[in-house]
């Protein structure tokens, strides 16, 4: 449940949530874990601003220039003294497991995993203190988080950026939200604005987890070339491919696609898996000059349908604040909109 004050307290008001009480923070805005974007000064900003920072462990192998043990404890230092999260993709974890305990070792406050079976870690997370997050996509991922030992549940709709699967956030959230109660529910996808989190809130969310809209941050990791196009596009440009996967050799298990900005490179390859896997190993490097020099009509710039909404690049704290200004307005404007709904008969 939320709790918001009157609309003449609203510089001062805060959201209190299942999750910021559980988290111990003051805005319900969990930053995404995005690989490759979300290091240790974007989760810093996040945590520092009220809401909670998640670093990115990603694959967890270094060949993606970020995930190995080392870089992950170079970006717990750059967090100092916030408390912020790791995140990682479940299934690539089992290929190198000691990968958690590395991020372990740096008392993460939250740890979430995406993207496969929970398992193997959940009691290890939660022996460690950390609070388990886990990212699904389907109500059947939901209960079965739900009975593996999640203690907050991501409900993610295929409008986000980066990988995911089919089904939407607006009828996802509240069917997760009942199956899985009393464990608290984050929302993602597609949610960017402080209008968003208040419709989350409504779909019986207690959090939103948020992705591209802080790609387009100061803080963030990813070439400029990136953030200025995210910057540029709008929602239509977006596709579920897996062509940027195959081109850098990574075999991503069903259902999962990613959701990326339609560029050159996807305009020629989306849906030719098999031929473009024939030109490995060459493209994949070929990919990855690209991503480390901006190419942005080669490289993938994973980005959600939540384009239309981003035109600035803000620092990260300032966008907590925004966000979570913009959301208090909205609820609190729900009530003049509609008079009747006003318990004291406003
Ligand atoms: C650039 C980018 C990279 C991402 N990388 C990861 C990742 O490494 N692990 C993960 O669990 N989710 C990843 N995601 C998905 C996010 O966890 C989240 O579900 C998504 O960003 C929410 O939707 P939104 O982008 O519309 O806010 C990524 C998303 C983006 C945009």
């Amino acid at each position: 449940m939320i709790s918001i004050g009157k609309a003449d307290m609203l510089p001062h008001m805060k959201l209190s949530t299942a999750i910021t009480r559980m988290l111990d923070i003051d805005h319900p805005i969990l930053l995404a874990p995005m690989g490759g974007v979300a290091g240790g000064a974007l989760a810093r900003e996040v945590s520092a601003a009220g809401g909670l920072g998640l670093i990115s462990a990603g694959y967890a192998d270094p060949a993606f220039g970020y995930g190995s043990d080392e870089w992950i404890r170079g970006e717990f230092d750059k967090a100092g003294d916030h408390e912020v999260g790791v995140g990682f993709i479940t299934w690539a974890l089992s290929k190198r497991p000691g990968a958690l305990d590395a991020a372990l070792e740096c008392r993460p406050k939250a740890v979430m995993l995406s993207f496969g079976d929970i398992e193997p870690y959940v009691r290890k997370i939660r022996e460690a203190g950390a609070t388990l997050i886990c990212q699904v996509q389907t109500l059947k991922d939901a209960r079965e988080a739900a009975a593996k030992g999640a203690q907050i549940i991501v409900a993610q709709g295929t409008e986000a950026g980066g990988h995911g699967a089919e089904r939407s956030t607006l009828p996802l959230v509240p069917a997760v939200a009942d199956a899985v109660a009393p464990i608290p529910v984050a929302a993602a996808g597609g949610i960017g604005d402080g209008r968003g989190l208040a419709a989350a809130l409504m779909l019986g969310a207690e959090a939103v987890l948020i992705g591209t809209r802080f790609f387009a941050t100061r803080e963030a990791l990813g070439h400029p070339n990136q953030k200025a196009l995210i910057e540029r596009t709008g929602g239509d440009h977006t596709l579920r491919t897996k062509a940027f996967d195959t081109a850098r050799g990574v075999t991503w298990p069903e259902p999962y696609t990613g959701r990326a900005i339609r560029n050159a490179f996807a305009e020629s390859w989306h849906g030719r898996d098999d031929e473009l896997r024939e030109q490995n190993p060459s493209m994949r490097k070929r990919f990855f000059e690209a991503l480390r020099g901006g190419d942005t009509d080669m490289a993938a710039t994973f980005a959600g349908e939540g384009l239309d909404l981003i035109t600035d690049r803000p620092g990260a704290g300032e966008l907590v604040a925004r966000i979570a200004e913009e959301a208090i307005d909205a609820l609190s404007r729900a009530q003049s909109r509609f008079p009747g709904l006003d318990p004291a008969g406003g």
